[in-house]
């Protein structure tokens, strides 16, 4: 198998393996982020076309988008078949509303100038090439057309779970190299009007440490890590992490990156 597809199959198996635990745990968490990527789009005008949805996962996105838009096509992209059987239950209510098993990096060319808006959140992140995602994107929007895109920054916070996990991880794993942040740029000169680019935080409560270390692990965005390096090594991270953490509930403030753009 060439390299690309072995990453990515890689990346759906870590996210089928999570996608219940993620569903109950993350997906109430994330909830505001989801609220704040999909008003930028229900608060607009859009024009004709359907919207998509990459990176969709168990497709939160899709109840808010419905109630605004009964009518017009949806579309979810996701890697992981998991993730799309259980956006497929999730929006089974809608006909209009589809979930596709699919990479999101490299869009169906039949989208491309099709689309009334591309909204997503929490998936560019961990594309490989983020700024060339972001083109491909605005490139499936039709004139008048908007891009919605929340993700996590390289950093999110100064301190609470998601520092120290990098923390602990930075320290026995070499940092890969810093992503580019060109993102404004990247729109304004993809042709596109950027309306929004902020940094939006919200607090999120974990009932204490070891309850988040092993959702992040199991049913989260390191469950991929944990399936690389295996049982020994999330071992000693996790004494590392649990040593490290406050004791009790643990609440933190961590800080997505919201970019609204137009066509
Ligand atoms: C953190 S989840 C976010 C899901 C959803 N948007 C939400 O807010 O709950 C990230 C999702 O991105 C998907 N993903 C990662 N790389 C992808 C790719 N190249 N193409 C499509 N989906 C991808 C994963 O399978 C996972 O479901």
């Amino acid at each position: 198998m060439p390299e690309d597809s072995e990453r990515l199959a890689r990346l759906a198996r870590a996210w089928d393996d999570a996608a219940a635990g993620y569903d109950a745990y993350f997906v109430p968490r994330f909830a505001p982020w989801v609220e704040l990527a999909v008003s930028a789009v229900v608060e607009a005008d859009l024009p004709d076309g359907p919207i998509l949805v990459p990176c969709c996962g168990t497709f939160p996105e899709a109840e808010l988008l419905v109630e605004r838009f009964p009518d017009r096509e949806i579309a979810g992209i996701d890697l992981s078949d998991g993730m799309v059987a259980r956006a497929r239950e999730r929006t089974s209510p809608w006909p209009n509303v589809t979930a596709i098993v699919g990479d999101a990096a490299t869009l169906d060319p039949r989208w491309s100038g099709e689309c009334a808006a591309v909204v997503s959140v929490f998936g560019l992140q961990q594309l490989p090439d983020p700024g060339l995602v972001m083109r491909s994107w605005l490139d499936a929007l039709g004139p008048g057309g908007r891009l919605s895109v929340v993700f996590w920054p390289e950093k999110t916070e100064t301190d609470g779970p998601f520092a120290l996990m990098s923390e602990v991880v930075r320290g026995r794993l070499s940092a890969g190299e810093a992503r580019p942040d060109r993102f404004a740029e990247i729109v304004t000169g993809h042709g596109a009007a950027l309306e929004r680019d902020e940094f939006v935080s919200y607090p999120m409560t974990h009932a204490d440490a070891s309850t988040f270390f092993d959702a992040f692990t199991r049913s989260g965005p390191a469950r991929a890590l944990a399936l690389a390096q295996g049982d020994a090594f999330m071992d000693s991270l996790r004494e590392e992490f649990l040593r490290l953490a406050p004791s009790g509930e643990w609440v933190h403030h961590p800080q997505a990156r919201l970019i609204v753009a137009h066509r």
